[in-house]
């Protein structure tokens, strides 16, 4: 199989590549950039195409179907940056990768945790030697009722290791699972929202859950509660976070996403103003720990990512297994 693979990163992703396509034993070429109408011809003599979050829109869909790509793959879960309709329209495979998600779980905790004990505040405070108290109290994980909106691979490994903490769990998700009602009551959200100390947010970014925590969701949880969003920006409508922040009605936010954060987030933006302005709020408020989407990024993460893109390609290309590939999701 040959492989085209976009936006490698050659810091990280690029001696996975390397040492994956060699046992795998497929030819890859790449490019570091995201791909654009002035790249995507790049792929021409090739049979599978691997790319990050960047989009990718109909115009290239339709290119690299013309170039004869059998199959694009999304070194990521999410896969709301490639237009699904103009990929079925086209009959283009679409796979996305799994990785453990112990790492993505552990970030939520440390968030929650970071919030709950108000570290951002007290480490900078620390750093230009303020030891005093006063502002710096905080409350105990282990005390709060957590609630886990979406109850998938990620979710249900959050709710596994606040297990440990014995924090009192509740769930939603459209689909209960059986494991996850060994540790957690699900209940409908008007609940969760209503008794719950922390929300974390774990489900994939659809049109039906555009903005599903929006000013009405806010108005009816507790005062003060932890929102921790590690999941997808557009969960979240920025603007009535803010008011809700603004007001009190949110006490701490761990934000490792951010509506409209494509072109930002892996960019160095130093000394340049960045054109997110909820962001920049969002940032200014002490309560708030912002994070570049990195809950995902550990070795184990990156080492997955790029050997499962390369799998799923494989198994769409080669016709007698594309029945089997566990990583086609369109
Ligand atoms: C995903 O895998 O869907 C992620 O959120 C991580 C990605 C942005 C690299």
């Amino acid at each position: 199989m040959k492989l085209f693979v976009y936006s490698l990163r050659m810091f990280d992703e690029k001696k996975y590549f390397d040492e994956w396509s060699e046992k795998l034993g497929v030819e890859y070429s790449y490019c570091k950039e995201r791909p654009t109408s002035d790249n995507m011809h790049l792929v021409k003599g090739y049979d599978a195409v691997s790319v990050l979050t960047t989009p990718v829109d109909e115009e290239i869909l339709k290119a690299w179907k013309e170039d004869g790509i059998k199959v694009v793959s999304t070194r990521t879960v999410g896969f709301d940056h490639i237009d699904c309709k103009a990929a079925k329209a086209l009959s283009m495979p679409v796979c996305n990768v799994t990785y453990p998600p112990k790492g993505v779980a552990n970030y939520t905790i440390m968030l929650m945790l970071m919030c709950c004990r108000k570290v951002v505040h007290i480490l900078e405070r620390a750093a230009i030697q303020d030891f005093t108290l006063p502002g710096k109290i905080g409350v105990e994980l282990s005390n709060c009722t957590v609630g886990i909106i979406g109850t998938g691979k990620i979710g249900r490994t959050v709710l596994e290791h606040l297990k440990g903490f014995g924090c009192k769990l509740l769930a939603y998700d459209l689909y209960p699972s059986d494991a996850v009602k060994e540790m957690a009551e699900y209940v409908d959200l008007e609940t969760l929202y209503r008794e719950c100390d922390i929300i974390s947010l774990h489900m994939p970014s659809t049109d039906e859950n555009f903005h599903m925590i929006n000013e009405n969701a806010l108005s009816k949880m507790k005062d003060g509660v932890i929102l921790i969003n590690t999941a997808r920006g557009n969960l979240i409508d920025s603007k009535a976070m803010i008011a809700a922040l603004k007001s009190g009605k949110i006490g701490a936010a761990g934000l490792d996403v951010i509506e409209d954060e494509f072109g930002l987030y892996y960019y160095d933006y130093i000394g340049k103003p960045m054109n997110n302005e909820e962001l920049a709020v969002l940032k200014s408020f002490p309560n708030v720990i912002v994070t570049p989407h990195t809950a995902f990024y550990t070795v184990e993460a990156v080492d997955h990512m790029v050997k499962n893109s390369i799998l799923g390609c494989m198994y769409e290309v080669e016709p007698q297994n594309q029945e089997k590939n566990p990583f086609r999701v369109l």
